[in-house]
This record gives structure tokens, C-alpha cells and sequence, in this order.
């Protein structure tokens, strides 16, 4: 099942909140073409364009919480990397698992709903948790 920004899970800026749909638009991609399997090349792209999209989108969101004064910058920074690190993990999980003869295509299908669920809760936590958290600061007037 895909799953579909909500209005609840806006930030209140906009450029973030397109990022955040992007990246659910991503996840939902991966989500796809695990069902794939033998179209690997597929995989590692949509894996591929997660992890970098991700990282650029973490950038962008620093460089806005500077812009706005948010004092909470370190903890949110070290909550980016360990996400990074988190999304490492399971793309190199992904990758044992197409290596692994074993395994195949079934054994990828049946592994992929855990992948997802975990993919999913890795954005929709930080994002209902962490980045809410970036509402108020949104609200006042930027002081430059
Ligand atoms: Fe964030």
C-alpha cells in the first residue's frame, strides 16, 4: 500500500513540505519495484535516487533552520545523519538480500513489506516527530 502525504503532516514551509512529498513519493517507488525483483537495476536507481534525494533534502532543511534561527539545530542535524546512516543499512540489507541466491525473488517479495515498513516509519517519524517540532518557528516573522 502506498502512502499519500496528508495536510497534517505539513511543516508550514513550503519548500519542505515538497520535499516531504517527494520522498513519500520515493518510498512508494521503491516499494514498487521490490515487487520486481529480477529488474535490479530498477531497484538500485529508485535506492539510488532515495538516498540522494534524502540527503540533499536534509541539506536544504539545515540550511532553512539557520536561515530562521532554530535552536535546535545540532540535535536535529545528529537526528539527520543517524537517519542517513539507518538508510545505508538498509539499502546494503537490500543489496545482501539480491545477492543472496537463496533468497530470490520470492524470498525478496515476501522480505519487501518489512523493508517498507520500515522505510515508511523511518520518514513519517522524523517528520510528525522532529520537523513539527519546526512549526512555530514558521509562524513568526523571519528576523534577519
Ligand atoms: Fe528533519
Amino acid at each position: 500500500m502506498p502512502i499519500f502525504w496528508r495536510p497534517q503532516m505539513s511543516i508550514g514551509h513550503e519548500e519542505i513540505d515538497a520535499d516531504h512529498r517527494y520522498l513519500i513519493l520515493l518510498i512508494n517507488t521503491v516499494e514498487l519495484v521490490l515487487r520486481f525483483p529480477e529488474n535490479r537495476p530498477h531497484i538500485e536507481m529508485a535506492l539510488e535516487e532515495l538516498r540522494r534525494y534524502a540527503a540533499g533534502h536534509f541539506e536544504r532543511e539545515e540550511r532553512i533552520q539557520i536561515a530562521w534561527g532554530y535552536i535546535h539545530l545540532d540535535q536535529h542535524k545528529q537526528e539527520h545523519r543517524q537517519l542517513l546512516r539507518e538508510l545505508d543499512g538498509l539499502v546494503e540489507r537490500i543489496q545482501a538480500l539480491l545477492d543472496d541466491p537463496a533468497v530470490g525473488a520470492d524470498g525478496l517479495r515476501d522480505k519487501s513489506q518489512e523493508l517498507i515498513h520500515f522505510l515508511r516509519h523511518w520518514l513519517v517519524e522524523h517528520v510528525m516527530k522532529s520537523d513539527m517540532l519546526l512549526v512555530p518557528l514558521f509562524k513568526k516573522s523571519r528576523v534577519f
